[in-house]
C-alpha cells in the first residue's frame, strides 16, 4: 500500500471516520478494498455532505461492499463501493453493451465499472420516480453509490432468502405489482430478481438494480421471464398458488397503456 494512501487514511480518520479507528477490523476492510481513487471519492462525497461518517461493513459481496453510514442529520446510508481490482468487469461490459443508453464507455476497467455505477444510479432514479419499492439514490461517483438505507437503526432488513414474508400471498402480490410497475412506469427490466436481491421490512423492497436494463434492450424479454421465473419458483415453494411466470410475463408485456 502506498505510503501516501495510508497517510490519507489517517487523515480521513481524524477528520470524519472516528469510528473508523475504534474499529481495527473495519479499518482492515477498508485499507485491504480502498485504492487511493476509491479513499478521495469517499472523501469527496463526505466534503459534499452525502454522509459524514462511515460504520461498520453489511456486506461483501462479489463485485461490491457494502457499509452504513450515517449524515450529519442522523439519517443512515447505504453506501455501495464497486472493487476496482476485482470486479467481473467482462460480464459488466456484456451487460452494458445491450443497454441502448449506454453507447459508448470504452474497454478500460476503471471505465466500465464507472459505467456500471452510474447505471445502476439511473436505474435506481427511474424505479423510484415510478414508484416501485427501492432504495432512493442519493449520489454516485466513480465506484461509489449512495443510496436510502433499506432498515431500523442501521440493521438492514432481512434478504426474503432469509426470512420469509409473513404473508406470501400478499408479498407476491405486491412483488408483482413493482415488476409491472418497473415495466411500464420506470421501463425497466430488474435482470437478477430473486429472494436475494428483496429485502423484507413491513414491505418487500427491491434491490441490486446493477443489472437492471432498459426494456429496448434485445435481451429484455428473456429477463423480465427469468425474474418471474425466480419469483414463482420461490413462492411455490411457500405454498403460494402463483399463475406460470409465462402467464405473468404476457400479462405484463399485454397491458397497454390506453387499459391503464
Ligand atoms: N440500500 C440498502 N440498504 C440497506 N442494506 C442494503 C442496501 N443495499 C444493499 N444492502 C445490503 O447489502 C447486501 C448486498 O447488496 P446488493 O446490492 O445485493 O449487492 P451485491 O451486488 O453484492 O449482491 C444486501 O443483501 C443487503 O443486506
Ligand atoms: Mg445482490
Amino acid at each position: 500500500m502506498p505510503a501516501d494512501f495510508e497517510a490519507l487514511l489517517r487523515r480521513l480518520e481524524r477528520r470524519k471516520l472516528e469510528r473508523l479507528e475504534k474499529d481495527s477490523e473495519l479499518y482492515k476492510i477498508m485499507a485491504g478494498v480502498f485504492d487511493h481513487t476509491t479513499v478521495m471519492t469517499l472523501y469527496y462525497m463526505i466534503h459534499r455532505g452525502v454522509f459524514d461518517a462511515l460504520y461498520g461493513a453489511i456486506s461483501t459481496g462479489k463485485e461490491a461492499n457494502i457499509f452504513c453510514a450515517v449524515d450529519k442529520q442522523g439519517n443512515y446510508v447505504a453506501i455501495k463501493i464497486y472493487r476496482i481490482a476485482t470486479s467481473d468487469f467482462k460480464t459488466m461490459y456484456r451487460y452494458l453493451v445491450g443497454d441502448p443508453r449506454f453507447t459508448s464507455f470504452g474497454r478500460d476497467r476503471r471505465k466500465i465499472i464507472y459505467t456500471w455505477v452510474s447505471r445502476e444510479f439511473k436505474n435506481l432514479q427511474r424505479a423510484h420516480k415510478a414508484g416501485v419499492p427501492a432504495p432512493k439514490p442519493i449520489d454516485f461517483d466513480k465506484n461509489v453509490l449512495a443510496m436510502e438505507f433499506i432498515g431500523e437503526d442501521g440493521i438492514p432488513y432481512p434478504r426474503m432468502k432469509d426470512s420469509p414474508p409473513e404473508d406470501p400471498e400478499a408479498a407476491f402480490e405486491k412483488l408483482i405489482d413493482a415488476v409491472e410497475k418497473l415495466y411500464h412506469d420506470a421501463e425497466l427490466v430488474h435482470s437478477d430478481l430473486s429472494e436475494y436481491n428483496i429485502l423484507v421490512g413491513p414491505e418487500p423492497v427491491l434491490i441490486d438494480f446493477s443489472m437492471a436494463t432498459d426494456i429496448a434492450n434485445p435481451m429484455s424479454d428473456e429477463l423480465l421471464l427469468r425474474d418471474l421465473g425466480n419469483l414463482v419458483n420461490y413462492f411455490r415453494k411457500l405454498g403460494v398458488e402463483t399463475p406460470e411466470p409465462i402467464e405473468l410475463f404476457s400479462e405484463i408485456k399485454g397491458r397497454s397503456d390506453v387499459e391503464r
